[in-house]
């Protein structure tokens, strides 16, 4: 596998990376995840948008957002991919000796990146999935795409060790996000996701799902979600940009629908694959 690293291309084998790299030791960086309908990058705008607002909020300056694209196409052909593909990119703060917590204004940021071709989703997609809720112990900026993710990755490794697909997070009683994708609720034919603040990431494919609503009249509100009101809704959705809409059949013990999707998420998925493949 061919990779991206500061301009060039070397094979993933032979890419040497500094212990030094403040993303190695602090994981101070910030990464966007991609991926691509019909061979083009979905809603690349929206995701340098992101990139731009996590960069901007931890003063790393990069600012070489015409080369994303260009590093894309390249790992593709490099790496002879004919299929829809997802593309990782990773900027971090640069290399800095010797450790220290604070930085200086004259460091170079790295950039890494990949690509390979994007697993199938349909099996997740057309029969749901199960989450488990989890405490949301993440840090206070989470509309931040860093790459310090340990608590994200603990609360995923749960939902795995329990056979399910993701692990939906909670502060003080109310749902956040999950672990790498955003939350949805459906409840008298309205939609519910969580508002926009510090403690969710701010989700492209959930955009995406606001503006469907929109377009075709479906009401929605951007409400916090109590979790001990979860029975009174009657359909659940995560979304993600390699997750898609994937409708959750099971929160914990409880089978909700007899396991089966509901009919606004598959709405929502019926639009979604309309608009994704005339992108
Ligand atoms: N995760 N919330 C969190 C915490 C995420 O990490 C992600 C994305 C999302 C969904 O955002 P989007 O629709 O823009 O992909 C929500 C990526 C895919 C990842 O970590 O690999």
């Amino acid at each position: 596998m061919i990779v991206y690293y500061n301009s060039e291309f070397p094979h993933k084998d032979d890419l040497k990376i500094s212990p030094f790299d403040r993303a190695f030791l602090f994981a101070d960086g910030v990464y966007e995840a991609l991926r691509s309908y019909n061979q083009n990058l979905f809603r690349l705008d929206d995701h340098i948008n992101r990139l731009k607002y996590s960069l901007n909020e931890l003063s790393i300056p990069f600012s070489d957002f015409n080369s994303i694209e260009k590093i894309a196409k390249e790992l593709v052909h490099k790496n002879n991919i004919n299929s829809d593909f997802s593309f990782y990119i990773q900027i971090s703060r640069g290399t800095s000796f010797p450790r220290s917590h604070h930085f200086t204004e004259d460091l170079i940021p790295n950039v890494f990146a990949f690509v390979k071709p994007v697993s199938d989703s349909t099996k997740q997609t057309s029969k749901g999935v199960s989450i488990v809720l989890v405490k949301d112990q993440r840090w206070l900026r989470c509309d931040i795409k860093s790459t310090s993710l340990l608590p994200a990755v603990m609360a995923n490794q749960k939902a795995f060790s329990l056979g399910a697909f993701e692990a939906i997070l909670y502060r003080d009683n109310f749902i956040t996000e999950g672990s790498h994708t955003n939350f949805f609720a459906v409840k008298n034919n309205i939609i519910y996701t969580t508002p926009l603040s510090n403690n969710i990431l701010d989700g492209v494919t959930r955009k995406v799902v606001l503006e469907i609503c929109r377009q075709n009249q479906m009401k929605y509100y951007e409400e916090l979600i109590n979790v001990n009101d979860l029975r009174f809704y009657e359909e659940f959705f995560i979304t993600g940009t390699t997750t898609e809409i994937t409708p959750v059949v099971k929160i914990d013990d409880w089978i909700v629908n007899n396991g089966k999707p509901g009919q606004i998420t598959r709405n929502i998925q019926k639009i979604f694959n309309i608009y994704t493949n005339s992108k």
